[in-house]
């Protein structure tokens, strides 16, 4: 740890401002530390190599900009915290005061420390605004992954005198000129992330999200970068808000040129007031810059989810959901008898879902009553149990914690525990439930006691942890403050004692099917339920963009029914399976009526995904860009470039009837690979004629060749999906470097 300077010293003896470089995976960071300014951002972006520090130096002046008219005098550079008083009149970075007063900050740095590592390295950042009473701390750190993150605290450094209620705080980085583009997520109920695209111009593109939950259009991703960047090309920066509760994310670009891309957390009037001493901290906003387009960038996250101590490295296990397979029909034999199946087709872990405590017979009622219903389980869970771990499946159990249904015990004794914004009157009702208040402890309490009793007294190894309706009005405590903050940060705590508790049980964040994914919930759970809708068509698309950021092994994918529930689509159980397949695995039907044929074939694809979930669980994730939209080609490739997994989906009908080559990326260039259709995803129906010849017997060719030049597409029927497996041959097998990306 270097310490650069610090106003302890005094002036004259202080370093002089410097440039660092922080290198890592082909990211280079170039900071301009000045001694009476905030840190500036000379370069976010590809590596620069090992530079000569005199060249570095001239970063500063190269970077020094032009004055514009109207403009300040004294062009300013645009620091990791823009603010008015140097030059910056875009969205606010840090905003707030104290009635009034203290409305407007100067910071001046007063201590440096940089942690320099072979990949990467931490920079600290302590500032004072003496005027307005402030101090400040921005983290900005370069991980292994050459993912960046950054956060920020402010603390009111004054010693008496009112609150200094904070309106915003969040740290920016600059995007380049080339940077002309935006990509980000919207999304609702059964069909999340959905891409859209608009141009990056002058004013604010700015995407709230005041769910008090992450909504179903929470941009997990904004991506700015060269215009008709792609899955395989162009430069893009992207970032993403690591933060369940109201945030927002931001490009901003302003007449003079300067662009910033900015986040944190959406804070509510009043949510935030600092007393003399206290601070408040932003959410870690991580940021991505990739010269190879998106798949760039998902691979940057995607690093970084699997160097967590605590990513989950144990085989994702098959989940057999007992939701759409019976809902709140709980019955004892019915669902001993969907475990039978469920062991005979290979699952190995047991989910019970909705429906098993007091009162919950539909979902007018029982939220909050977290006992066993004693009418359907007279024997408490326990029998089931006992058959499903039996069978050597593990028990999962469904709860949604921070719920309560206006009809339920827990409602009816304790109103005051509901957020609201008054005492005589409630947020609109939604889902026929409302929220509890999480930031009064004697609830917080009443939940950890219920959560952690049921959890002792049963063999439970899994919670799917619901979360069904957004946070609207929800005023926390007797003055019904704004309480999404306490109570967003009340639900990391909660999950983090449960887990201390309970070090055993495995989470899933699910909330109204994949609403509440995002890297910050991701830090107290274990995997997230991608979406509600499963009819494979829909979940191509939402795991093709919930993969931008989150690794396939922890977005939940289950083979339903056809029809499909929820769009009443009718598909082949291999679209299905071989959609499900490139995730973690579930089913969610009623395996005890399908047919013989259709569990072996279940149980055949059970057995693939045991197969290859370790390559699909830490390889890298490949999207090729295709010329025609009515087909789609993702896979994954093994870390060490020796195996890939591919699917082609033919999504809709395509308009030419000979679609021509495809194009296989994201393999090493110069290993050769024999490539063969993978069992039991290479019988789908065929739109005409015979099958293509490589799908009948195996094919050899270099990456660089699958790449370039491609095989033909097979004219597949629309909503049919075809596996691919790519296999180094032994002669080329050890040539390849892990990981190069490149086409
Ligand atoms: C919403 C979830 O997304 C579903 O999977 C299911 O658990 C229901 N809630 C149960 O009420």
């Amino acid at each position: 740890m270097t310490l650069l300077h610090t106003d302890a010293q005094p002036a004259d003896l202080r370093p002089e401002p410097r440039v660092v470089h922080l290198r890592a995976a082909g990211v280079s960071l170039v900071l301009h530390l000045g001694a009476d300014r905030l840190p500036s951002v000379l370069h976010w972006g590809a590596d620069l190599g090992a530079v000569d520090p005199a060249v570095l130096d001239d970063l500063v002046r190269t970077g020094e900009t032009a004055r514009a008219n109207n403009d300040v005098d004294v062009p300013q550079p645009l620091s990791l915290l823009p603010e008015q008083s140097r030059g910056w009149s875009g969205t606010p970075a840090v905003s707030g005061s104290r009635a009034g007063a203290d409305w407007t900050t100067r910071f001046v740095p007063t201590a440096v420390t940089l942690d320099e590592r072979a990949d990467g390295g931490l920079l600290e950042v302590l500032a004072d605004d003496p005027d307005a009473r402030l101090g400040l701390r921005i983290v900005l750190e370069l991980l292994p992954s050459g993912l960046l993150r950054h956060r920020a605290e402010l603390t009111n450094t004054a010693t008496d005198g009112p609150a200094y209620e904070v309106g915003q705080l969040a740290p920016a980085l600059p995007l380049p000129p080339v940077a002309g583009e935006i990509l980000d997520l919207a999304g609702r109920w059964a069909k999340e992330r959905i891409p859209q695209r608009r141009p990056v111009v002058v004013g604010a593109h700015v995407r709230e999200n005041r769910r008090g939950r992450t909504g179903p259009d929470a941009p997990l991703v904004l991506a700015v970068g060269t215009p008709g960047f792609s899955f395989r090309t162009g430069e893009v920066w992207a970032q993403h808000v690591a933060f369940s509760g109201n945030h927002r994310a931001v490009v901003d670009r302003q007449y003079t040129g300067a662009t910033v891309l900015t986040g944190g957390e959406l804070l509510l009037p009043g949510e935030v007031r600092l007393a003399p001493g206290q601070s408040y901290t932003t959410p870690w906003v991580y940021a991505a810059h990739s010269a190879q387009g998106l798949d760039g960038v998902a691979a940057r996250f995607h690093d970084h989810l699997r160097a967590r101590p605590h990513h989950p490295r144990t085989p994702r296990p098959v989940i057999v959901n007992t939701w759409e397979a019976v809902y709140f029909d709980h019955d004892l034999d019915r669902l001993s008898e969907l475990a039978r199946a469920a062991a005979e087709v290979g699952a190995e872990r047991y989910v019970l879902d909705d429906g098993w405590f007091r009162h919950r017979r539909d979902d007018s009622a029982g939220l909050g009553d977290w006992y066993v219903d004693e009418d359907v389980w007279p024997q408490g869970l326990k029998p089931l149990i006992d058959v499903v771990t039996g069978l050597g499946l593990e028990f999962g159990l469904w709860v949604e914690p921070e719920m309560v249904n206006p009809d339920s015990d827990l409602a009816r004794a304790h109103p005051e525990w509901i957020l609201r914004p008054s005492a005589d009157r409630l947020p609109l009702v939604s889902r026929q439930q409302q929220v509890l208040d999480l930031g009064n402890p004697d609830a917080y309490a009443h939940l950890l006691g219920r959560l952690d009793a049921l959890l002792s007294e049963n063999d439970i190894s899994y919670l799917k942890w619901d979360h069904n309706r957004d946070l609207l009005e929800a005023g926390s405590g007797a003055g019904h403050a704004p309480g999404v903050h306490a109570q967003t940060l009340a639900v990391y705590r909660l999950l983090d004692e449960l887990r201390a508790a309970h070090p055993g049980v495995e989470i899933e964040s699910c909330s109204s099917g994949g609403l509440r994914v995002d890297l910050e919930i991701l830090e107290h759970t274990d995997r997230v339920w991608g979406s509600d809708c499963i009819d494979p068509l829909e979940r191509q698309q939402i795991q093709r963009w919930t993969t931008q950021v989150v690794t396939p092994e922890l977005v939940g994918s289950h083979v339903g029914a056809s029809p499909s529930h929820t769009t009443h689509r009718a598909t082949d159980l291999s679209f299905r399976a071989g959609t499900a397949l490139f995730a973690s695995f579930g089913i969610e039907t009623d395996i005890t009526r399908l047919d013989p044929a259709e569990r072996t074939e279940l149980a055949a694809w059970v057995a693939l995904y045991k197969e290859v979930r370790p390559l699909l669980h830490t390889g890298r994730v490949v999207r090729a860009d295709v010329a025609d939209d009515s087909l789609a080609l993702h896979g994954v490739v093994a870390a060490d470039g020796s195996d890939g997994l591919f699917a082609v989906v033919q999504l809709t009908t395509p308009d030419l009837s000979i679609p021509g080559r495809l194009r296989i990326p994201g393999l090493l260039p110069d290993v050769e690979y024999e490539l063969r259709v993978q069992a039991p995803g290479d019988t789908p129906r065929l739109r005409a004629g015979d099958p293509v010849p490589w799908t009948v017997a195996p094919v050899r060719a270099t990456g660089r060749v699958l790449a370039t030049v491609g095989i033909t597409a097979p004219a597949l029927q629309p909503e049919q999906l075809l596996l691919l497996r790519t296999t180094a041959t032994l002669s080329t097998r050890s040539t390849g470097p892990a990981h190069a990306g490149q086409d």
